[in-house]
């Protein structure tokens, strides 16, 4: 059987907890000062603490700092609508969660059913610090660079909480995945993970969607919304950004209430999920521009979390590289390695589409190569070598000939792509054969691969 200590300055509410909490097979204590509840922490630390923060002899988030709280008890604070603010911000600080006051038994029932000893939360985090020292990645992200060692920091903090994270990043930065490992080590983790997009969807589709719906007049047959298949979880909100007005509204509808009702149906829900939301756009600027919802904002923005560019950490392109190809290996089955002057060229390139973009031009790559060894990496459509665009200065077009511009156009791609013919046809639209045809006419040297 769990333990609870309730802290709370209020003897009928303390009672009244206490019942719940006994209800839900925990062994419940009250305390209703600060001295009291340490005198209780010291001489039997509980498995979870139900904290009101306003205490007749401090505050309660001085427990948060206790040594003998960390680690030992699960801190969930308890708080009316008009602290709700303080509370979240309260999060921050090593909190799990947080209980609106009145108190929903139903909620409580979720939060109680979670609890874990932070110190093994703590493990985990643990283990994938050690991981990372070892391989040099931190679950599924890979890198040591300091930007992103500040990034596993400030997941392995996060993921102890229920507090909203809004990741940020350019596109193909590792959102999802960042957003995923948060998920894998927080005490949601056996509860599913569940991500949505809000890009290019009304605010109607979206709304089914997220809150699901009973059984219409109409015979719509029953269906459950995200919400509810997330229970227990992490519900990943993609593309914020791109969310509609309208839903803007209702989602901050359901933050401020913890509940919502699916569509066609009477009675309202309960909220049970992490929310993690992300954007590959600055959402501040969008508040600024009026595009997005400076409440809903706030809202999500409890924990920000950026994620580098890739241009800005190359130093782990290497361990990125070798990481990609070897998940590229096990779908294509084989092995390919990167030439070590192939490398370089990559470590020229802008990636501005990142990671993604990183993986998929060792993808073709790896299609395109006989041997096992990339000599002529497939590089992003944003590369230009540089010595193809110095041998080919722009020279206008109008007074040319057609064959001359024609000339000129896939000599340039060929230097472009390495002298790597199969793309530089893809690249040209035209046929391998009309390729090898014009190089003929040309009278180019055939270029050894
Ligand atoms: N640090 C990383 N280590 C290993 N793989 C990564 C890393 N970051 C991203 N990836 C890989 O890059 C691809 C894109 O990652 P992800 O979908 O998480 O990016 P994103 O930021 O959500 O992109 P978008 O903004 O386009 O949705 C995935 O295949 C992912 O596995
Ligand atoms: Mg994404």
């Amino acid at each position: 059987m769990g333990s609870a200590l309730i802290v709370d300055d209020d003897p009928d509410f303390c009672r009244m907890m206490a019942r719940l909490v006994a209800h839900h097979g925990f062994d419940a204590a009250t305390a209703q000062s600060l001295g009291s509840a340490r005198r209780q922490i010291a001489a039997r630390p509980p498995d979870v603490v139900l904290l009101d923060l306003e205490l007749p002899d401090g505050n309660g988030m001085s427990l948060l700092d206790d040594p003998a709280v960390r680690g030992r008890s699960e801190v969930i604070l308890m708080t009316g609508l008009a602290r709700l603010e303080t509370s979240i911000q309260a999060l921050r600080y090593g909190a799990a969660d947080y209980l609106l006051k009145p108190v929903d038994a139903s909620r409580l029932g979720c939060i109680l059913a979670r609890v874990t000893r932070p110190d093994l939360l703590q493990a985990k985090v643990a283990a994938l610090r050690d991981q990372l020292a070892r391989t040099g990645a931190f679950g599924a992200l890979v890198g040591r660079s300091g930007r992103m060692q500040l990034v596993y920091e400030l997941i392995g903090r996060v993921a102890q909480s229920s507090i909203p994270v809004l990741v940020s990043g350019e596109s193909g930065t590792g959102k999802e995945l960042a957003a995923r490992t948060i998920h894998g080590l927080s005490r949601r983790q056996p509860a599913p993970f569940v991500a949505v997009s809000c890009g290019g969807i009304g605010p109607d589709a979206l709304e089914s969607e997220l809150f699901g719906s009973e059984n219409s007049r109409a015979g719509d047959a029953e269906h459950a919304g995200l919400l509810e298949r997330a229970r227990g979880g992490t519900l990943f909100l993609d593309e914020i950004c791109d969310m509609s007005a309208a839903m803007q509204a209702r989602l901050l509808h359901v933050l401020e209430t913890g509940s919502y009702t699916p569509l066609f149906s009477a009675t309202r829900r309960v909220v049970d999920v992490r929310l993690i939301s992300a954007s590959n756009r600055d959402l501040q600027q969008a508040v600024a521009a009026g595009l997005f919802r400076q409440d809903l904002f706030y809202r999500l923005n409890v924990f920000p979390l950026q994620l580098p560019p890739l241009r800005e950490r190359m130093e782990d392109l290497p361990l990125l590289v070798t990481h990609l190809l070897r998940e590229i290996g096990r779908a294509e089955g084989g092995f390919k390695q990167l030439a070590p002057a192939a490398l370089q060229r990559l470590a020229r390139c802008h990636w501005s589409g990142n990671v993604r973009e990183l993986r998929n031009a060792l993808h073709q790559s790896y299609v395109m190569t006989p041997g096992d060894e990339i000599k002529h990496p497939w590089l992003p459509s944003d590369a230009r070598p540089a010595a193809a665009v110095r041998s080919h200065p722009a020279q206008p077009v109008a007074g040319r000939t057609l064959a001359q511009v024609e000339k000129e156009a896939v000599l340039a791609t060929l230097e472009q792509h390495g002298n790597h013919k199969e793309r530089t046809a893809a690249a040209l639209g035209i046929s391998i054969k009309t390729l090898y045809n014009r190089l003929k006419e040309y009278g180019a040297q055939e270029p050894g691969r």
